[in-house]
């Protein structure tokens, strides 16, 4: 086991290897493509979803970029995806978040179809993860369990603290480290003892969306340690949830800001499209 989880590398072996596939796939006639919404010029959300744009040119995945003016009412929004619901040739629809404060998100995310919900925020996808069935999986929870598998670290009987209780990472996070039969603990902003409880984890995953939070006195001594956060600093630098020099001396492994947990959450935005091809295609 590496002591830096390296997540550039083992993103770019997924999107290598989805490259491949879609290669495959293309000599059998089926095109993936992604359709990709953003409302308004969030500049945050430019840069996010310009990186979505690259993954897909990159695998050989086709993007339809619909790039909406920031007062484009809720209905319009909704005809919208409805159409792409209906256009066979899409696989994918992603509505980057968030969208202006005028629309309703959570009728946004009830009107993409669960198939073609790639971000697997569907209500019907977050159920079937719950109930192990099929369905999608938020990318970031997905990448991290790519992240360990691919470098050997075990979940099974490990005691997993989950710091952090979003619908987008924390919840669906704490599901997939139950399915790969982890012991979970999820823990939140009104969490008493929180030292004492991430001081107990085997692998520790920090989503409190607060810079360098964690420091060694949160962490037992080999322990895997998955960064979710990514902050910008006033001197302009990046930095994670986890303040990566402290910890790193007591973690067995580390995840980097950048360079951790943030490209797997974009390999597996393309891993998720492919899959939704094949299935739609099959
Ligand atoms: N905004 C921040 N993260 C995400 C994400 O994973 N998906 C979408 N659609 N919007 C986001």
């Amino acid at each position: 086991m590496d002591h830096i989880i390296d997540g550039k590398k083992i993103s770019q072996d997924i999107k290598d290897e989805l490259r491949d596939k879609v290669s495959e796939l293309k000599k059998k006639g089926i095109h993936p493509c992604l359709a990709v919404i953003q409302v308004g010029n969030d500049p945050a959300s430019a840069v996010y979803v310009g990186n979505k744009k690259k993954a897909c040119a990159y695998t050989g995945i086709e993007s339809r970029a619909y790039e909406l003016p920031e007062e484009t009412s809720q209905e319009e929004l909704l005809e919208l995806i409805r159409r792409l619901n209906q256009d066979n040739t899409v696989h994918g629809i992603l509505v980057q978040l968030p969208v202006p404060d005028h629309m309703d998100e959570r009728e946004i995310i009830h009107t993409i179809s669960p198939a073609k919900d790639v971000d697997g925020f569907h209500p019907q996808n977050v159920g079937s993860l719950s109930l192990g069935e099929e369905g999608f999986v938020s990318c970031t929870p997905a990448g991290i369990i790519q992240l360990l598998r691919r470098s050997g670290v075990e979940i099974d009987g490990k005691h997993c603290v989950v710091v952090g209780r979003s619908n987008i990472v924390g919840k669906p996070m704490a599901m997939l480290l139950l399915r790969e039969n982890g012991t979970v603990t999820v823990c939140h902003s009104h969490t008493r003892n929180l030292k004492e409880i991430c001081r107990q984890a085997d692998i520790l995953v920090a989503a409190v969306g607060k810079p360098r939070f964690f420091n060694a006195d949160y962490i037992k001594e080999g322990a895997v340690v998955i960064d979710v956060g990514i902050h910008r600093l006033e001197n302009r630098k990046l930095c994670g949830d986890v303040d990566f020099e402290n910890v790193e001396k007591v973690a067995g492994a580390i995840t980097p800001v950048p360079g951790g947990v943030g490209p797997m959450t974009i390999a597996m935005l393309m891993n998720n499209c492919v899959e939704s091809a094949v299935r739609m295609c099959s």
